[in-house]
């Protein structure tokens, strides 16, 4: 079965609730319609219930009728969800006038029902920017125990079925944090890794991407990626994970014999995590965009609760994908 169908079929078990701030959004409406049609997930959608309801009805939309519509004018949790802002943002100096005004905002009104546990993970992105996705959910929702960064993890599938996992393989971090230091590149190797298991259920086997391998070069990057896989190694021993290694040894069989012989990773890599977003961002625009793979993500990970942000030019279809794997998220707890 194709992966995102599998993505798919898996979520449907799952019955997770998914929040989705964008309610009268057009591609978004259209793909939680789908999303209920098919037994995804269960939604609940934020906007003006008469809004929503209009667009549905002009759009043909019938299964909107099943999700749940927050007005976040008037919601019955509100003085509760500022209680809650203020608390958590305490030391911030949050004040209770100011939580107030944030929680009209249905990015925040989001994370707060996740954080009250009314949802369990969050689609946005398909008309607000990553920060403003991101921000709420940094403040609020926070990272898992022991993570202290998220990153964006993308699952590219690519026609050349020889590469990576039949064609599959993840990259990390193309999303979020821009210049990782060795521990928090650790981290995001080991958040990648655990991604791609819970949500691809495969067996992760990580290169650390550097311009170097195993030594042949020598410069204060490369020693960034040498001591990110030491520490990694450290946080996750079950985990596969191999270098400094560069692109072609990581994915090449027969490069890596003669550039890393002996590496358990080196030519069958599935999971390859760059030293920074820099290399991250562009690595996968160049193999989406020359290579003719296709991207699905970012995948967000490292948080307590899945928030999942989209491209402003995304497809109904990269948000349907990007439920079903929310859902995944949730159930797995990464
Ligand atoms: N992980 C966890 N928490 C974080 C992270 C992170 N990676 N980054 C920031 N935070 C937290 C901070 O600790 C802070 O928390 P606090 O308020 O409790 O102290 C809060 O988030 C805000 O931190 P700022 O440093 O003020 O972060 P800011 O909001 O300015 O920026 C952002 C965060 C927007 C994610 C920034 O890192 C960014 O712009 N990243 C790049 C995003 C991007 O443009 N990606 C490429 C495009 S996406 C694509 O191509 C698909």
């Amino acid at each position: 079965m194709e992966l995102i169908a599998r993505i798919k079929q898996n979520a449907c078990r799952l019955n997770k609730k998914i929040v989705l701030p964008e309610g009268a959004e057009p591609r978004t409406l259209e793909a939680a319609n789908e999303v209920i049609g098919e037994g995804i997930a269960e939604i609940i959608l934020i906007g003006k219930p008469e809004k929503i309801e209009a667009m549905a009805v002009e759009m043909n939309l019938d299964n909107i009728s099943d999700a749940v519509i927050i007005d976040p004018d008037n919601h019955e949790k509100i003085d509760h969800y500022i209680d809650m802002m203020v608390e958590i943002r305490k030391s911030k100096g949050l004040k209770r006038e100011e939580a107030a005004n944030l929680i009209k905002n249905p990015l925040y009104l989001s994370v707060l029902m996740i954080k009250n546990g009314d949802a369990d993970g969050e689609v946005a992105g398909a008309a607000n920017s990553t920060g403003d996705v991101l921000r709420p959910a940094f403040q609020y929702i926070k990272t898992a125990p022991g993570i202290s960064v998220v990153s964006g993890a993308f699952i590219m599938i690519h026609p050349d079925k020889s590469f990576g996992d039949n064609g599959v393989i993840v990259f990390a971090d193309g999303a979020v944090h821009p210049d990782p230091t060795d521990f928090q590149l650790a981290e995001i190797a080991v958040a990648t890794a655990r991604t791609t298991k819970s949500i691809l259920g495969i067996e992760p086997r990580v290169a650390m991407i550097s311009f170097s391998t195993k030594g042949s070069a020598k410069h204060p990057m490369v020693e960034k990626v040498i001591n990110a896989t030491r520490i990694a190694k450290e946080m996750a021993p079950d985990i596969e994970i191999d270098g400094e290694l560069q692109v072609d040894a990581a994915l090449i069989e027969a490069i890596s014999l003669s550039k890393a012989p002996g590496s358990p990773i080196a030519g069958k890599a599935n999971v390859m995590v760059f030293p920074s977003l820099d290399v991250g961002n562009v690595a996968y625009k160049l193999v989406q965009r020359l290579g003719k793979a296709e991207a699905v993500g970012p995948v967000l990970q490292g948080m307590a609760a899945p928030v999942n942000d989209l491209s402003r030019g995304c497809s109904v279809s990269d948000i349907v994908s990007l439920i079903a794997i929310t859902s995944i998220q949730a159930e797995a707890g990464d």
